[in-house]
């Protein structure tokens, strides 16, 4: 507070001398909450929210003016350079005229403290900027890709490795991440799939709660813990032919029983801030729904944070068609309790005049500014603005070893195995001459996947790398990289090289797959197989005889139909990380038994999209002797692998499923049991899926629900029997007039290791 009183006019500093009165207990009453502010009924659009500190929020608010407000509502991302970001001439005349509320994409102690010194020593009021960054699967310790880390099936892991994002994040400054990413997608054409946990909603939901956690630990206050945000509020996975920013047309039965689960949960973990979608849903821009925002965010759910728009997305309702112009849009937009605006300044520039002509309430943007400054009462910037930015706290923790282990740990348990003939896999160490042939093999600059923070790519350990580091020093370690990674380059000039190593070698491992910029925002894609002349080197090098094990690593499911059928070794890597080609060796190996597990189902070919494994039973289900029944005439209806499926070094068998009860009323519950044994001769992990179908509803019901999951390890010969609770409520589904239910009739419940391969029983819901 001593630097905001610096530079104030006598009668601020009396009022502020008061508010300095209110702050000085802010420590210990973080986490409080007022009901004074409760109102959920009324014809007005503005939704008064509980805020957690009321009469501090309120002492600021009381000295502001409208052009101080609006500023609040201000998020510019930071200028870039080769050095990282840096400080504008614009910015810093903005952030003296006290026309941001926070900066985005800014990091690093030396620039976030740069910035943050003109907001509280230059500016009237000297309150503090927030500093946000996507800080998406890593900071500057790069973990997997996130639909990569959500084949763990282990959220406890993947809240422990955003608690160590949270940590390096908020020793380079920052208060704020723009994670997790909710969307659920069933299309892999769509990009930003490879952001998602998969297809399924409670994934989704253990996921995003496990991340928000992690990020916002027990106590924003606390220094090493940062704002997380649930995004992108809704729908925004399933635009139309998986191209991004498309419309999305479903119907509100969907988007309450498939998209919104997660969301609900990131309200009841306490996320602190949600952001709008680009999509329109039911034909209204998300960024201006008061559907999404008024009616089921805050009224329906009760969501205490602050919104904030994606990128532009307040000035995209004018090409959407909805909004007149920037007036109109910044009405659309505040009027749906949205609170923040980034990148289009359209709040700033319009909110003022607005208000002046009575066309939106000043208590609506009172209630914005609010919100905002809520948030940076909570992370304790009024106390100490540069708390976050601490030199020798960065210099500490910024890739510390233990981080860089943990990361190894993540990568390897993201790891997929989806095919392993004759168990080509592992192996061995001593192999003569092992050829590494693709653009993946020595490829540093791609293991980041799509986002990466701080994270630099010469961190990486490539797959070569790691292979070499695995093996003895007499086995002989090649590489050549046959192809382009390039959609648009099919140059076979590589192939005669490949050809060669390939015939000398005694095994190749083929690296082939996506570049990082091929999946991610705006990386849509209408064909899903191996880009390039990527799909000919393989079938060539295989023509060779030289047994091939294929590393896929690719932010999306690729059409792999052709090596499914021909290549006997198939393990899929994704994007993951620094310690990239460490993990991949030790599956390649055997140091690692991999366990991992698909989130989403691998479709057999594109044309199959979507095709989720919680579809529903059409009046005529497939039988391939029958020509009128729902089923193509060119591919199978099951995707190439299933949902929830993926190989180990050791098997499994599962025994003995039974339940407690053969009856429950529709509020009981009951357990499921199941033993599972290692029946194979190696350690390994195995992830145990519950599943459950109602047979008959008065509204027809999905033919496979995820209910519960775990991973559990399994030493060779042992059993372990795994009980699920199962509770009615879980069960509930909406009714024809969109109300929870659970009528009487059968429930079958299915357990095993992928939604294909399970054993069943059924109770009665009386
Ligand atoms: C646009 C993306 O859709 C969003 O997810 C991201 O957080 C913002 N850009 C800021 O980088």
């Amino acid at each position: 507070m001593k630097n905001i009183r610096l530079h104030l006019t006598a009668p601020i500093l009396l009022l502020l001398s008061m508010l300095m009165f209110t702050t000085s207990c802010d420590t210990t009453e973080a986490g409080t909450q007022s009901d004074a502010r409760v109102s959920r009924s009324s014809d007005s659009p503005v939704r008064f929210t509980e805020l957690r500190h009321p009469e501090k929020v309120d002492s600021v608010l009381a000295l502001m003016t409208m052009e101080e407000k609006v500023g609040q509502l201000n998020l510019l991302s930071s200028g870039f350079a080769e050095t990282g970001p840096v400080l504008s001439e614009e910015y810093r005349d903005m952030i003296f005229e006290s026309k941001l509320g926070g900066v985005f994409n800014a990091h690093t102690v030396e620039h976030t403290l740069e910035l943050q010194r003109i907001a509280v020593e230059e500016t009237r009021l000297g309150i503090p900027l927030l500093f946000a960054f996507d800080v998406i699967h890593g900071h500057r310790t790069i973990f997997p890709v996130p639909l990569a880390e959500s084949a763990t099936w282990d959220p406890g892991l993947i809240k422990k490795a955003s608690r160590i994002s949270a940590k390096e994040a908020s020793a380079a400054g920052l208060h704020w991440t723009f994670t997790p990413m909710i969307d659920i997608s069933p299309d892999p054409r769509w990009g930003r799939i490879v952001e998602s946990h998969g297809e399924d909603p409670l994934l989704n939901s253990r996921f995003g709660v496990a991340r928000i956690e992690g990020f916002q630990g027990e106590d924003l206050y606390d220094v090493t813990t940062i704002m997380a945000t649930a995004k992108h509020f809704a729908a925004y996975g399933v635009p139309e032919a998986g191209r991004d920013y498309n419309t999305v047309d479903i119907s509100e039965r969907t988007l309450r029983e498939v998209h919104l689960p997660p969301f609900k949960a990131a309200v009841d973990a306490g996320v602190r801030t949600f952001m709008t979608a680009f999509n329109e849903y039911d034909g209204v821009p998300a960024t201006g729904s008061d559907f999404l925002f008024n009616r089921i965010l805050r009224d329906e759910w009760g969501f205490d944070g602050f919104v904030v728009t994606d990128y532009t997305a307040i000035m995209e309702m004018m090409p959407h068609g909805y909004a007149r112009d920037e007036a109109h849009a910044a009405e659309l937009s505040i009027n749906a309790n949205v609170d923040m605006d980034m990148m289009s300044q359209i709040f700033l520039n319009e909110l003022p005049g607005l208000v002046e002509q009575g066309i939106v309430k000043e208590e609506q943007v009172d209630m914005a500014v609010a919100r905002i400054l809520d948030m940076k009462f909570d992370l304790g910037l009024f106390d100490d603005p540069y708390r976050y930015s601490d030199y020798d706290r960065e210099t500490e923790t910024i890739m510390r070893e233990d981080f860089l282990e943990f990361a190894l740990e993540v990568a390897q348990k993201s790891i997929v195995l989806l095919k392993n003939e004759d168990q080509t896999l592992p192996l061995s160490k001593d192999t003569g001459h092992i050829a590494v042939i693709g653009p993946l093999g020595d490829n540093q600059y791609d293991l980041l996947g799509s986002w990466s923070a701080a994270g630099e790519w010469t961190d990486n350990v490539t797959l070569l790398q790691g292979i070499r580091n695995a093996v003895p020093e007499n086995t002989r370690v090649s590489y050549t990289e046959g192809a382009k990674l390039d959609l648009h380059d099919d140059s076979q000039a590589g192939f005669d090289e490949a050809l060669q190593l390939a015939r000398q070698a005694d095994v190749v491992i083929m690296a082939l797959g996506e570049g990082r910029h091929m999946s991610g925002e705006a990386a849509s894609r209408t064909n899903i197989d191996l880009p390039g002349a990527q799909q000919e080197l393989l079938e060539a090098i295989h023509e060779t005889g030289t047994p091939v094990v294929l590393v896929l690593m690719a932010g999306r499911p690729l059409d792999i139909r052709w090596a499914d059928e021909h290549i006997p070794a198939i393990v899929n890597a994704w994007y993951l990380g620094t310690r990239s080609g460490d993990a991949i060796a030790s599956v390649l190996f055997g140091d690692h038994n991999p366990g991992g597990k698909l989130t989403i189902s691998w479709p057999y070919n594109v044309g199959q999209i979507p095709n989720y494994y919680y579809a529903k039973k059409t009046g005529r289900p497939i039988d391939p002797d029958q020509r009128y029944t729902s089923k193509f005439i060119d591919a199978p209806n099951a995707p190439l692998y299933p949902f929830g499926y993926g190989l180990s070094y050791t098997s499994y068998e599962y025994d003995n499923l039974r339940l407690s009860e053969s009856e429950i009323g529709n509020t009981g519950r009951l357990t499921v049991s199941v033993d599972v044994t290692n029946t194979g001769d190696r350690t390994g992990d195995e992830i145990v899926q519950m599943y459950t179908r109602k047979m008959v509803a008065s509204v027809t019901q999905p033919v496979r629900q995820l209910r519960d999951f775990t991973r559990i390890t399994l030493e060779p010969g042992q059993t372990e029997t795994v009980t699920f609770d199962l509770e009615a409520g879980q069960l509930q589904y909406l009714d024809q007039q969109l109300e929870p239910v659970l009528e009487p009739g059968t429930v079958r419940v299915y357990v095993g290791p992928n939604v294909a391969e399970t054993l069943e029983a059924s109770f009665e819901v009386r």
